[in-house]
C-alpha cells in the first residue's frame, strides 16, 4: 500500500538521504478537511494531533521545547546523554527506526553512539511533516559520515509495512509521543507495533511519567505562550489549507492535568461564535461561544505500570533509564518470541471520555 513516490533524494559526502512519500491518501488537503469533520461532528468535538505539525506547528513545538516549563525534552535528552552507548551495547548493531522524528537532535546522540560502536548506520526517520523531515534529515547527513538515511514521509501505519525489510532493528518512539494516544489507540497501536516486529527486535521508549499537577499545568501553559500559538495553529492551517475563515483571536488555549485519566487534555476554546468553513468538501460548521475543541491529550504514565501493560504485548523490558527526579524514562523493550500471545488474558480497560486520533 505504500506508494513510492520519491519526494527527495540526495547526497553529501558518503552519506545519503532519500524521502520516499507514503500516503493512503493522494490528497492530504481533503484527508485533513475530511478529518476536521469527523472530529467537528463529534460531541465533545476534538482534531487529530497529528495536524498540529505542519511546518509552522513543529517550529512552535519546537519553541514549546525550549521553554523553561517545558521539561520534557531537556530531561530526555540527559537520559540519551548518559545512556545511548548503554543502549547501543545493549542491542547490537540495528537500522534506527524512529516514529515522529521531528527535529531528530534527541536522536543524534543515539546515530552517534551507534556510529561509534558499528560504523555505518542506517537510520530510517517517520514523520507527517515534510518540512521537518526535510530539515532534519539534511543537517544529520552533512554533520554524519556513513549515515544512510531512508526518510518515510507519512503516518505510524504507513511505517509499520516496512519493518520486515527493516529488521534487525530499534524502533524509536520518543518524546512521550505514545502519550498522545488513549487507551483504545494505544492497545490497537501496540498490536500492530508487535506484530510487526520480528522476535528480538527493539523498541526505545520515551514516556513521560506521573508527577505533581503543577509541574505539568506549567509545562502545557508556557508564560511565554507558545503552547497557546501550538493550539491556535492548528485552526490557523485551517484558515490556510480549508479557508476556514476563523478568527484566531477568538481562541483560547485550555490545558491542564486531569489526575483521574492520568493525562493532560488541550483544548481550544472559543469566546465567540465562529462559523468554520471547509472549501473543499463545501461544508460549514458553527462553533458556539464558550464551546471547546480538544485538541490533544497528553497520558502521564506510571513506570511499573506501564513494563507491566507493555509486556502483555510481548515487549519485555530490558532496561529502563530514568533521570534523577524521576519524572521521566526512556525504556528499552525487547520483542519476545510470543510477541501479542498473553493479550486475551489482559484485563479489560474502562473506556476514556474523549479521544484525541493520531
Ligand atoms: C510531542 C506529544 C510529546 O504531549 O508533551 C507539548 C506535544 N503539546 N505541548 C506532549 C505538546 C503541547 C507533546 N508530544
Amino acid at each position: 500500500m505504500a506508494l513510492d513516490l520519491t519526494a527527495r533524494a540526495f547526497t553529501v559526502g558518503s552519506s545519503s538521504v532519500r524521502i520516499t512519500r507514503c500516503s493512503p491518501d493522494q490528497d492530504p488537503v481533503h484527508d485533513f478537511a475530511r478529518a476536521v469533520v469527523r472530529g467537528l461532528s463529534d460531541r465533545p468535538r476534538w482534531l487529530p494531533c497529528r495536524f498540529l505539525y505542519d511546518a509552522e506547528g513543529s517550529k512552535l513545538f519546537e519553541r514549546i521545547c525550549d521553554t523553561p516549563e517545558y521539561y520534557l525534552t531537556r530531561t530526555e535528552t540527559a537520559i540519551l546523554r548518559a545512556y545511548a552507548h548503554a543502549i547501543c551495547r545493549l542491542t547490537g548493531a540495528a537500522t534506527l527506526v524512529e516514529l515522529g522524528s521531528g527535529n531528530a537532535r534527541k536522536t543524534e546522540l543515539l546515530l552517534e553512539a551507534y556510529g561509534r560502536a558499528h560504523g555505518a548506520v542506517r537510520y530510517v526517520p517517520v514523520d507527517v511533516s515534510e518540512h521537518a523531515l526535510y530539515e532534519s534529515t539534511s543537517a544529520l547527513v552533512a554533520r554524519h559520515r556513513q549515515l544512510s538515511i531512508e526518510a518515510v514521509l507519512g503516518t505510524y501505519e504507513n511505517a509499520l509495512d516496512l519493518f520486515e525489510r527493516l529488521s534487525p532493528l530499534v524502533l524509536l518512539f520518543l518524546g512521550s509521543t505514545v502519550g498522545n494516544l488513549n487507551q483504545t489507540e494505544a492497545a490497537a497501536f501496540w498490536t500492530r507495533v508487535s506484530r510487526a516486529l520480528a522476535p528480538g527486535d527493539f523498541v526505545l521508549l520515551g514516556a513521560d511519567l506521573v508527577k505533581p499537577a503543577p509541574v505539568l499545568d506549567a509545562a502545557y501553559n508556557d508564560a511565554a505562550g507558545w503552547s497557546a500559538a501550538f493550539t491556535r495553529n492548528v485552526f490557523a492551517r485551517m484558515n490556510r489549507e480549508l479557508g476556514s475563515g476563523i478568527d484566531l483571536g477568538t481562541i483560547e488555549h485550555e490545558a491542564a492535568y486531569r489526575e483521574e485519566w492520568g493525562r493532560v487534555e488541550i483544548f481550544a476554546r472559543f469566546t465567540q461564535r465562529q462559523i468554520i468553513h471547509l472549501r473543499p468538501l463545501s461544508r460549514s460548521f458553527t462553533v458556539e461561544a464558550g464551546e471547546r475543541v480538544m485538541t490533544e491529550i497528553s497520558r502521564k504514565f506510571d513506570l511499573r505500570e506501564l513494563a507491566t501493560y507493555l509486556s502483555t504485548f510481548g515487549l519485555q523490558t530490558v532496561r529502563a533509564f530514568t533521570d534523577a527526579t524521576g519524572w521521566y524514562a526512556v525504556i528499552l523493550l525487547r520483542r519476545l518470541d510470543d510477541g501479542g500471545s498473553h493479550r486475551s488474558r489482559s484485563v479489560p480497560r474502562p473506556e476514556e471520555p474523549h479521544t484525541a486520533r493520531l
